[in-house]
């Protein structure tokens, strides 16, 4: 089994330029289908995630390469609309291409994504938009049959909960819909905006993203595009955390700052000396983070859920007492167990967790989903001695090399 081997206790320092976000990378390519011809993403990052959909995109019939960060999708050969369980398994947003093969082909089958567990992530407001729309979805046996016998129409979509996945869902089963669709209490997060900036480059019709109300204006013709994936926003706050953890002088570059006003306002008060530019945050901490008001996690603009256990190992090796509210996901405090083994002081009930800082030591920790491994991390790198830190997969999930990045920022941290 692989695992990180860390020495904490070095602070960080030097710059790096962040990756290219995997939240909008993701949706993005199954975006691809929509289009005959060749689709170019550049900064497209290098992660596990990304790989499992270019096996689906290939094994639906497209044409796909990649070279260094760069992929190409030609979708003129697409022959497929199944997707089995086992690549849907593999990651969340697979779920994306039951709304693209729709609007591509008028059918879709598949099963319940994967992704990481953090309580229930049922699809209910995905399947509402669709069927909206004209889609007919059977369930049998786990799977997901969805046909549309008759053309699919533009309807008014009211979204209880601003979900991301099912916002990316019904943006693309509606740039393939005649007429106009709205889209109410839509997802706010850049990387709808970043969907959007992709579909609108195809010829489509779509405005609003970035606000709670999307407005597609569908059965445009659309033509393949190049686009620029965003910088990840998360691989961005979870490098800050870290040097707010490790203490020391960090710059980031790639990264659009608007994205990181939450991320950055709560480590301000926390006592980093944070300056920004357009696209790049530079992050000095010269002691000890201390405790801050409650962060309590909400859709964007609000504080983001991923970034909610990198914050709380920078917290935890701190000083003073911080309460977090976990108000999106049910099950988002799997890393606070393993904190407490590195010496950790969190009391956890329900969705609030309270964090009181206290000096870390090294231990044999093991990470359960993406964000809560990265976490761990963070953690070892202000922890006194040495920690062994489980679950890289995960972080090859969504980091495409954290490892490299923490060494080249003077961090002592090894694949083993
Ligand atoms: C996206 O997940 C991200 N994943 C997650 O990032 C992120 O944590 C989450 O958005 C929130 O920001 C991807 O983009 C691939 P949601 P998604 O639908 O789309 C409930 C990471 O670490 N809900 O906005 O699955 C749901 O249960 C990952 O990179 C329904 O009830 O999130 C949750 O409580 C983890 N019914 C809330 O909405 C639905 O049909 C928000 O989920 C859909 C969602």
């Amino acid at each position: 089994m692989r695992e990180y081997r860390i020495t904490g206790g070095r602070p960080l320092a030097g710059q790096l330029t962040v990756q290219g976000a995997k939240n909008s990378a993701l949706p993005i390519l199954a975006a691809t289908v929509l289009a005959e011809g060749e689709s170019v993403i550049h900064n497209c990052p290098r992660l596990s995630d990304v790989s499992a959909t270019l096996d689906i995109l290939s094994l639906l019939g497209c044409r796909v390469s990649q070279e260094g960060n760069t992929v190409r999708v030609d979708a003129s050969t697409l022959r497929e609309n199944c997707v089995p369980d086992r690549l849907m398994g593999e990651l969340r947003s697979s779920v994306t291409f039951l709304g693209a093969l729709l609007s591509r082909c008028g059918g879709a089958e598949l099963s319940y994504p994967g992704g990481c567990q953090l309580g229930p992530r049922p699809i209910d407001l995905h399947l509402m938009a669709l069927r909206l729309l004209g889609a007919q979805v059977l369930e049998e046996g786990g799977r997901l049959i969805c046909r549309s016998p008759e053309e699919m129409r533009g309807q008014e979509l009211c979204l209880s909960i601003p979900s991301v996945g099912a916002t990316e869902n019904a943006m693309l089963a509606a740039v393939g819909c005649r007429g106009v669709t709205t889209i109410v209490g839509a997802a706010r997060e850049p990387e709808i905006e970043d969907l959007q900036t992709f579909l609108r480059a195809m010829g489509a019709e779509v405005e609003g993203a970035g606000s709670s109300v999307i407005r597609i204006v569908g059965g445009k013709e659309l033509r393949p595009a190049q686009h620029t994936v965003m910088g990840d926003r998360m691989a961005a706050a979870t490098y800050l955390c870290a040097a707010g953890a490790a203490g020391g002088c960090i710059a980031l570059s790639g990264v659009e700052t608007s994205h990181l006003t939450a991320v950055l306002s709560v480590l301000e008060e926390a006592g980093a000396d944070i300056h920004t530019g357009e696209r790049t945050i530079s992050m000095a901490c010269t002691a000890p983070l201390c405790g801050v008001r409650p962060v309590r996690t909400a859709p964007h603009p609000g504080f983001p859920t991923d970034a909610q256990a990198p914050l709380m190992a920078a917290l935890s090796c701190g000083t003073g007492t911080t309460m977090f509210v976990e108000n999106m996901f049910l099950s988002r405090y799997g890393h606070v167990g393993e904190l407490a083994r590195m010496g950790a002081e969190i009391q956890v009930d329900g969705r609030v967790a309270v964090v009181t800082g206290r000096r870390l030591h090294g231990a044999s920790v093991r990470g359960r989903d993406l964000r809560g491994t990265a976490a761990l991390v963070v953690a070892a790198l202000a922890a006194r001695g040495e920690s062994r830190v489980s679950g890289v997969p995960y972080l090859l999930r969504g980091y495409e090399n954290l490892e490299g990045d923490l060494r080249a920022l003077g961090a002592q941290i090894q694949l083993v």
